[in-house]
Order: structure tokens, then C-alpha cells, then sequence
């Protein structure tokens, strides 16, 4: 019987396919939201969500499947901030002193900025040009908008310390493209996103799905979760030491709203691997642990770039045990065995934040030890 014979009234039209389609099905509205309006077609209920492959509506975010991302949306909001609201005055006025830093200081602080400033636009490019069409539904999709704008506060953060301190814009964010390290990593990570980005890539098949997954891994567990890592080392350090307080400050705000994000992006890819189990056979788990290891050999180049000769109590060689210690933890938060020997976290000032599971306010308790004057408001 043709689901499209109007002509008996009692049969339900069941033109929507409401549950995932066989691999290659492209039967049903466009998993996009931008097919062709399905008029009086059955509403989408909560059990035919799905995070990815979803033929459902994706406009309609009622009723909530993934609370999860709702909550992350909302702590999101909750978090906002500008940088513009942080004082550059004591930062200015130390990077203009001829004996307020180092030159070692100087490099690495040049150097973090230069990875970061391009680094957000990299990751916000990932989201609005490769994960939003492919993750097919409406909660989480709330929640990438939402990431979307902060990750362009953050490179506005970059435009702001650029402007304030009066550095060269032309070195900083052309830095990915000329410090060999910055440039090694940053082109680690778009090879997981250009043929995401494919205008014929769609997901649907095995091989496409574990693409998917890839980039997600790729953006959200290394680039977010274990490189931005190491540079919140480093400027949290300097703050530490009241050197760059403007600046560490700004670095807490993205960290914080940094840690929503590698959480959100642990919970996607564990939402995908609990609904499309035959995903993560062992060979694609031994690939993702390769990645993994790759990109902490990745980190360890640019800690040798930026701290040749350490400054303020860290080396590049706590970096790369960091690094290490990073790593295992991405590791035990995906399932995976670990890809380094148990190592100790070097770095044990930042565990607080590492090891918090709450995803707001978690600097509270902490920030005073560095900040001087509590600026910091987290209404
Ligand atoms: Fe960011
Ligand atoms: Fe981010």
C-alpha cells in the first residue's frame, strides 16, 4: 500500500521516516532542516531523536531527548562575558616595562596567543561548516549555536589583547601559518574537517559515520580538551605570579566556557557510540587512541617551541607529562584504555579545574589565589 493514497483516510501518513533509516536511505525530510516542509506530517516524538542519521524534524527542540545539552546551553548563557569588560591596564603597562618580563616570557606568552587567536576561528569553523549539518538534532544543535558565538568572544579576546598591548597583528595571527609546531597542529585537526565540509559528504554509511566521529574527536577532545590545555598552563602560570593578569583573566573566562565545550563534545560522541554501537569496533578504537598519541607528540613539539628554556617553574618536558596526564584522562572519559604509562599530573594547581565535574562557577574557590581585587563577578 502507498504510504501517499490519500484517498483512505485512516491510514496514518507515514511519509515521515521517524526512526533511522537503513545506511544510504534517503527517504524522509532532509536531515538538514532545510528540505521542503512536510505538511501535516506526524509529530516528532522524544524516541524518534537521534544524534545522528535522524530523519525526525530537526526544528522541533520539544520534547528534550538529550537534557544534557540543554543544561550545557543553558550554563552556556549563564557564563556570558566580554572581553572588553576585563582591564588591560596593569598588562600594558608591564609589556611596555623594558625589564617586566623575560624574553622567555615574552616568546611563550607571543606564542600562546598566536596559537589561540587562530585556534578559535578553527574550531568555529568546524562547528558552523562540518558538525552542525551532520548532528541531526534540535537540542544540540541549540547548544553549537551557542558555542558558536562564544568561540567568537574568544577570538575577539585575541583582537582585544592584540590592540591593547599594541603587538603586531600581522605575527599573531599569522603564527599558524609560520611557527612550524602551531602550524603542525592546526593542520592535524583540518584534515579531520575538509571533507566534512565536502558539500557531498553526508553520513549514513559505516565508513561516513566514523568520519564524523573522527572530526568530533579530533576538535573537540584534542584541540579543545588537550591542546587549549597546555597554553591555560602557561598563562594561568604567569597569572599565578601577578604577571599578565588582565589576560590570565580572560584565560579563566575561556576555560571555563572551554570546559562546557569538551564536555559537551565527550557527550555527543558517547550518545553516537551508545546508538550506533557497530561504530566502535577495536580498530576504530585503536585509531582513536593513534590520534590521541599523535597529538600529545604534537603538544610536546610546541612546548619545546614555546618554553625552550622554561620560565616560571614549568618546562617543556612537565608540559609533555602533561600532556600525557591529559591524554589518559581523555582516554578514560571516552572508554579507552589508556596510551601513556600512569603518569603524575605536574601541573597540580591546575587539577582543580581538570578534575572539576560541575561546568560552572568552578573557579570561584580558586580565582582569588591569583586575582587579586576579586573582579571576577559570576552572577
Ligand atoms: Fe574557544
Ligand atoms: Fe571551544
Amino acid at each position: 500500500m502507498s504510504v501517499l493514497n490519500w484517498n483512505e483516510p485512516n491510514e496514518q501518513p507515514t511519509t515521515l521516516v521517524l526512526t533511522q533509516p537503513d545506511a544510504g536511505d534517503l527517504a524522509g525530510p532532509d536531515p538538514t532542516g532545510l528540505g521542503d516542509i512536510a505538511r501535516g506530517a506526524a509529530r516528532v516524538r522524544v524516541d524518534d531523536k537521534a544524534m545522528i542519521n535522524c530523519r525526525a524534524d530537526v526544528n522541533q527542540l520539544l520534547p528534550l531527548k538529550y537534557r544534557w545539552a540543554w543544561e550545557k546551553y543553558l550554563s552556556g548563557c549563564n557564563n556570558h562575558w566580554m572581553p572588553t569588560e576585563i582591564s588591560m591596564q596593569a598588562d600594558i603597562a608591564l609589556w611596555k616595562s623594558p625589564n617586566g618580563l623575560t624574553e622567555d616570557e615574552r616568546r611563550a606568552i607571543k606564542r600562546n596567543l598566536g596559537f589561540f587567536a587562530a585556534s578559535e576561528s578553527l574550531v568555529a569553523n568546524n562547528i558552523v561548516l562540518a558538525i552542525y549539518r551532520h548532528l541531526t538534532n534540535p537540542e544540540c544543535r541549540q547548544y553549537l549555536l551557542r558555542q558558536a558565538f562564544e568561540e567568537a568572544v574568544h577570538t575577539h579576546t585575541f583582537q582585544y589583547i592584540v590592540e591593547s598591548l599594541g603587538l603586531d597583528e600581522g605575527e599573531l595571527f599569522n603564527m599558524y601559518r609560520e611557527v612550524p609546531s602551531i602550524t603542525d597542529k592546526a593542520s592535524w585537526a583540518l584534515k579531520y574537517t575538509q571533507h566534512l565540509s565536502d558539500p557531498t559528504f553526508s553520513t549514513g554509511a559505516t565508513d561516513t559515520d566514523q568520519s564524523f566521529l573522527r572530526d568530533l574527536i579530533a576538535f573537540y577532545v584534542v584541540f579543545e580538551g588537550m591542546w587549549f590545555y597546555t597554553g591555560f598552563a602557561q598563562i594561568l602560570s604567569l597569572g599565578r605570579r601577578n604577571k599578565m593578569v588582565g589576560i590570565a583573566e580572560q584565560y579563566q573566562y575561556i576555560l571555563r566556557d572551554e570546559s562546557i565545550h569538551l564536555n559537551f563534545g565527550i557527550d555527543v560522541i558517547n550518545q553516537i557510540k551508545a546508538e550506533n554501537p557497530y561504530l566502535w569496533t577495536a580498530g576504530f578504537q585503536d585509531e582513536v587512541r593513534g590520534m590521541l598519541r599523535s597529538a600529545a607528540e604534537l603538544e610536546a613539539a610546541y612546548g619545546r617551541d614555546t618554553m625552550p628554556n622554561g620560565f616560571l617553574g614549568l618546562s617543556a618536558a612537565q608540559c609533555e607529562q602533561y600532556m600525557h596526564f591529559i591524554a589518559n584522562r581523555r582516554c578514560a572519559q571516552l572508554g579507552l584504555e589508556a596510551v601513556f604509562a600512569v603518569t603524575e599530573n605536574p601541573f597540580p594547581w591546575m587539577s582543580e579545574a581538570m578534575d572539576l565535574k560541575k561546568e560552572k562557577n568552578f573557579f570561584e574557590t580558586r580565582v582569588i589565589e591569583y586575582q587579586n581585587g576579586g573582579s571576577l563577578a559570576w552572577d
